[in-house]
C-alpha cells in the first residue's frame, strides 16, 4: 500500500505555485511511483458528476445536493484513480480532497461542518490521507494574489460577503490543522514562493523518508 498525501488550503495560498517547483524534486528523489492528481482526476464519471455541478444552468442547485455531488464525484475518483495507484504502491498527491469540502460547504456556505464530514465518510468509506500539507494564508493575502494576476480589473472588487466567506474558510481549516495534528502539517505560505516551497520538500523529506534517496 501506498501513500495517500493531500494539499491543502485557501484560494491564492500558492499550492499549484508550490507543486510546480517542487515536483521536479519529489520524482528525483521519491522511489516510489508518483501520481499527481486532483479531482475529478480524468475520470469521466466524476467528470460528469463535476459537470452537473459547475453548469452555469444549475444556478438553483441546492446547497445540500451541491455537498452530495462533490461527495459522489470525490467517491467515483477516488475509486477509479486514487485507490488503485495506492494499491499498486504508488504515492498519490491530490489537490484538494474532503478537508476543501467541510471548509467551503461545510463553514464557507454554512451547511456545517459535521455534516459535511459525514457524508465524506460515507463517500471515502474510511479512506483518510496519511498525511496533509496545508499551505496557511490569511484570507487577504491568498484573495490579494489572485486579484494581483487577474486582468480584467472588473472583477477586482470583492464584495463584504465574499470577504467573510473567505474568513470563515479559514478559520475552519485553522480548526481542522489543530484537530488533526498527525494529519495535517501547516507550512506557511505567506513568505516568498522560494521559500514556501524550500518549507514544504523539507515536510515531504521529512514524512516520506522511507521513500526518499539521495542521487
Ligand atoms: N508565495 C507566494 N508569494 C507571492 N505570490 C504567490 C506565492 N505563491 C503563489 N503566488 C501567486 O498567487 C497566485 C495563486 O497561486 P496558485 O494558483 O499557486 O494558488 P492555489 O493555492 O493553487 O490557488 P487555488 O486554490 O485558487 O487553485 C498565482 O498568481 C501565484 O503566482
Ligand atoms: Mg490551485
Amino acid at each position: 500500500m501506498g501513500r495517500f498525501i493531500t494539499i491543502e488550503g485557501p484560494d491564492g495560498a500558492g499550492k499549484d505555485s508550490v507543486l510546480e517547483r517542487i515536483l521536479p524534486e519529489l520524482r528525483k528523489h521519491l522511489s516510489a511511483e508518483l501520481v499527481v492528481t486532483r479531482e475529478p482526476g480524468g475520470d469521466p464519471i466524476a467528470e460528469q458528476i463535476r459537470h452537473l455541478i459547475l453548469d452555469p444552468a444549475n444556478t438553483a442547485m441546492d446547497e445540500r445536493t451541491e455537498a452530495l455531488l462533490y461527495a459522489a464525484s470525490r467517491r467515483q475518483h477516488l475509486q477509479a484513480v486514487i485507490e488503485p495507484a495506492l494499491k499498486r504502491g504508488a504515492i498519490v498527491l491530490c489537490d484538494r480532497f474532503v478537508d476543501s469540502s467541510i471548509v467551503y460547504q461545510g463553514a464557507g456556505r454554512g451547511i456545517g461542518e459535521q455534516a459535511v464530514a459525514d457524508i465524506n465518510a460515507f463517500a471515502t468509506a474510511g479512506r483518510v490521507p496519511d498525511l496533509t500539507v496545508y499551505f496557511d494564508v490569511p484570507a487577504a493575502v491568498g484573495l490579494a494574489r489572485i486579484q494581483a494576476h487577474r486582468k480584467n480589473q472588473q472583477f477586482d472588487r470583492l464584495d463584504q460577503e465574499a470577504d467573510a466567506f473567505h474568513e470563515r474558510v479559514h478559520a475552519a481549516y485553522i480548526r481542522l490543522a489543530q484537530a488533526n495534528p498527525q494529519r495535517i502539517v501547516t507550512v506557511d505560505a505567506t513568505p516568498a514562493l522560494a521559500d514556501v516551497s524550500a518549507a514544504a520538500l523539507a515536510v515531504f523529506k521529512d514524512r516520506l523518508s522511507e521513500y526518499w534517496t539521495e542521487d
